[in-house]
């Protein structure tokens, strides 16, 4: 979409020397609705990467890593899925930053070449599950080329229990194949009733959730009567299947005090064992986070609004962790990524940063059990 007939001089020079039209373009970006702002962002980064003056930065990664391929595919992918997670969108209109950051990710992915087979969005779409904010959400998320799969984060659901949320997107569970590859999404950040016996309204219920290691909230579950489906469900695919589970909260046990955290992780994981191959691809920690726990492979997934600094403790040894996050930099440690889904069901997972290097957690290194690189360093980076 971002080729067009100006030689890159032209475009340069456009740039350089922007008309008094587009100058107001820009200026009106302050107060305008979504598909102005669509329009004129669209319009200037379009012609930059058309001209090759910058390409989206993770997105280099493409060529350099599969160099020797073909244009497109090495031989070994069967196919790619991006993701957005944890827009953390407030009500405040596109000009506030977690919606131009909401918007760059779309951007980003919109620009891969080739599309994406589907987007998985991870949850936290809102920030206080307002109404008016999930829509916001819903309006921005709409741009994407590539079909959407979503699942809920906590900031989605403890204002209406969920219900703007399944009016907007469907079920909070569900289950698809994919070019061999079975994929289950489930609602992972179930808690039980802490707020009928105290009293506390919607949105004191929501404040506490959103207070992430506000004490007075439960513990993340995917609870009883989710188990008892997931169970069902799985019992009638065939266990040789690739599995790729989407959840918001991890499931495993990383760090209770911030529900960084899945209550009943065991049992789930149980679930799965029996599969040959399972990968966990999971939102909500908002950091570069890599597990293994029997057969089972976990990824998070980075926030487009802001990274989590690591928790004191609990961080598995597969981590290589991310670098502190530049305070100055409002995008650094934030990002989109990718996830390329070999055809034996193993995944590269790639994390797109915004304001530093691209890393990605080979399929081969999870195999071998070796993750490079020295602890607490995360590259080269600026
Ligand atoms: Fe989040
Ligand atoms: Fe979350």
């Amino acid at each position: 979409m971002y080729r067009n007939n100006l030689t890159r001089k032209e475009i340069e020079r456009a740039l350089a020397e922007r008309s008094p039209e587009d100058e107001g373009l820009l200026r009106s970006l302050q107060s305008c609705d979504r598909r102005h702002f669509l329009r004129v962002s669209l319009k200037f980064a379009g012609m930059a990467a058309a001209a090759g003056i910058f390409q989206p930065h993770g997105f280099q990664l493409v060529n350099v890593a599969h160099a020797e391929a073909a244009p497109g595919e090495p031989p070994d992918i069967a196919f790619r899925f991006a993701y957005v997670s944890d827009t953390h969108l407030y009500a405040r209109g596109m000009s506030h930053r977690f919606a131009k950051a909401a918007l760059k990710s779309v951007e980003d992915v919109n620009a891969l070449d080739p599309q994406p087979d589907f987007v998985f969005f991870g949850g936290d779409l809102a920030q206080r599950c307002r109404p008016d904010e999930l829509e916001l959400g819903r309006q921005i998320l709409a741009e994407l080329k590539a079909p959407l799969r979503m699942i809920p984060g906590e900031h989605d659901w403890y204002f209406d229990l969920g219900q703007k949320w399944r009016e907007m997107f469907g079920p909070d569970r569900y289950a698809f194949d994919h070019k061999g590859v079975h994929f289950v999404a489930i609602n992972s950040i179930i808690e039980k009733d802490f707020w009928t016996a105290k009293g506390y309204t919607p949105a004191e219920r929501m404040d506490i959730v959103a207070g992430l290691d506000d004490g007075r909230q439960s513990r993340f579950e995917v609870g009883a009567e989710q188990r008892a489906w997931l169970k069902q469900h799985l019992a009638t695919v065939d266990r040789k299947t690739p599995l790729i589970v989407f959840s918001h909260s991890p499931l495993y046990k990383l760090y209770r005090p911030w529900n960084f955290w899945t209550d009943d992780a065991e049992q789930v994981q149980a679930i799965l064992q029996p599969f040959e191959r399972v990968t966990v691809i999971h939102g909500h920690t908002h950091q570069v986070l890599t597990n293994r726990i029997g057969n089972i492979d976990f990824h998070g997934l980075l926030s487009t609004a802001w990274p989590w600094p690591y928790a004191p403790q609990g961080l598995p040894e597969y981590t290589v962790q991310m670098r502190r996050s530049d305070p100055f930099d409002q995008l650094d440690g934030c990002g989109d990524g990718r996830v390329d889904v070999h055809t034996n069901g193993r995944v590269d997972k790639h994390y797109h940063f915004w304001s530093r290097n691209p890393r990605v957690v080979t399929a081969e290194e999870m195999a071998s059990n070796t993750i490079p690189g020295p602890r607490g360093y995360d590259g080269p980076s600026y």
